[in-house]
């Protein structure tokens, strides 16, 4: 076993990272004491300040160095990992900084702002030979662990055929156009890449292809419908340039088709739910992510959440259970950077690495091309960035 702690900087101190700081402070209460926090770094110092003196408390007192620019940090201190949660149109120049300085980087999904941006990711991990881990929480937890071994393992379902994921929504005033919260980048399609599909949507495609294989086509109609502006910096309306309504039809090379609705457009009565579907029953949960899932077969016998999740559970050897819920941890973000610590100190490949990071990615930016070209389009076209059109005035505007 290594014996050296890793010396970790987290790059982006805001919202999500926050929850990051948090689940390694998990690890350290629970005993797991194989890093230190070394070094903060935001472009608004003071929640890099902040995100320091939360974690000196959880290491002594001995507070990480703060930064406001990550090449002076990589100047400065020696380091071995990152942890970056910045906006997504500066994942790939960060995580590049980063492997040109020697480090093993856990990136937030989506991995980068476009395809040719991961692309530029992996080809650097590996001229630098370093690891790259895509953050990704959800199919970590109990719950979606559990459909996959429903799926795949114990083929509950028989032959699986389809899937359906809708999440509809909108606001409760469409009428009043004029937003009073800030422009910020998520809503801007040059610095996020777009909106609920390849941010938060990004999570479904993982488990889709988690649960089912490699995707291969994908049709789509994308809108702005609401037509939101909100108020940039100077305090002037600007329009989002980002989608609130998708509609993707996806099949996978087994054989397995389905649909996803996304929309924050559609006011009055909400709805959300997945489903997966076999020739022998179907598996539903409701609400986001499929952390509840109830069996049901074609004969109308059925299986609740607590019966399956427990037999799941009971059925993994000590080996399984080490690797997927090590040191009994069942908080998905608390096992991401669990898994990303553990892949830097022993030099192994994380759970989710870069390529399957991209690979989920694709799946949105595939629905944002066959939604700005009116056509179907080939999962390996777009991951293999040979269909680009609606990410060309990204890659433009960074220069990628
Ligand atoms: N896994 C999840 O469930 C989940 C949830 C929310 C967000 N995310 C992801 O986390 C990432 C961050 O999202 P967020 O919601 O925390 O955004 P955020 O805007 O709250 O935080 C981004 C932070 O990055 C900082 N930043 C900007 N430029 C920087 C630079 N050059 N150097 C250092 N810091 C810089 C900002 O000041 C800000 O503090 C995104 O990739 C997002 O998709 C994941």
């Amino acid at each position: 076993m290594p014996t050296d702690k890793i010396r970790l900087a987290i790059i982006g101190c805001g919202g999500m990272a926050r929850a990051h700081l948090n689940a390694y402070i998990y690890l350290k209460n629970q005993g797991i004491d194989i890093f230190d926090f070394v070094a903060m770094c935001d472009v608004d110092e003071n929640r890099a300040r902040d995100f320091a003196s939360t974690a000196a408390q959880s290491q002594n007192d001995i507070q990480p160095n703060v930064y406001s620019d990550v090449s002076e940090m990589l100047d400065k201190e020696s380091l071995n990992a990152a942890d970056i949660c910045g906006p997504h149109f500066l994942h790939h120049s960060l995580a590049i900084l980063c492997f040109e300085a020697g480090l093993d980087v856990i990136v937030e999904k989506p991995l980068a702002v476009t395809i040719r941006a991961g692309h530029k990711m992996i080809q650097s991990t590996k001229e630098h030979n370093r690891i790259l881990a895509t953050a990704e929480q959800v199919r970590r937890w109990v719950g979606p662990r559990t459909v996959e071994w429903m799926i795949n393992k114990e083929k509950m379902v028989g032959q699986p055929r389809m899937f359906f994921r809708q999440g509809i929504g909108g606001s409760t005033d469409p009428e009043n156009r004029l937003r009073d919260e800030p422009m910020v980048w998520r809503r801007n399609k040059l610095t996020s890449g777009g909106n609920g599909i390849i941010d938060g949507g990004v999570h479904y495609v993982d488990l889709l292809i988690y649960f089912f294989g490699e995707p291969d086509e994908i049709y789509a109609r994308v809108d702005n419908l609401s037509q939101f502006q909100f108020p940039d910096a100077e305090k002037n309306y600007v329009a989002q340039t980002v989608e609130d309504t998708a509609l993707a039809t996806i099949t996978f090379e087994n054989g397995v088709m389905g649909q996803w609705v996304s929309t924050s457009a559609a006011p009055g009565r909400g709805m959300g739910y997945n489903s997966y579907h076999g020739s022998l029953g179907s598996i539903y949960s409701g609400g986001g992510y499929p952390q509840e899932p109830e069996l049901q077969l074609w004969d109308g016998s059925k299986r609740q959440k607590e019966d399956l999740q427990r037999a799941y559970l009971e059925s993994l050897s000590p080996e399984e259970k080490e690797r997927l819920f090590p040191h009994d941890i069942t908080e998905g973000v608390a096992l991401e950077v669990y898994d990303f610590l553990d892949a830097a100190r022993n030099h192994r490949r994380p759970e989710l690495d870069g390529v399957d990071g991209l690979k989920a990615q694709a799946v949105c930016n595939a629905i944002y091309e066959s939604g700005w070209c009116g056509e179907s389009v080939k999962f390996e076209d777009v991951y293999q960035d040979r269909v680009s059109g609606y990410q060309e005035e990204i890659n433009e505007k960074w220069q990628i």
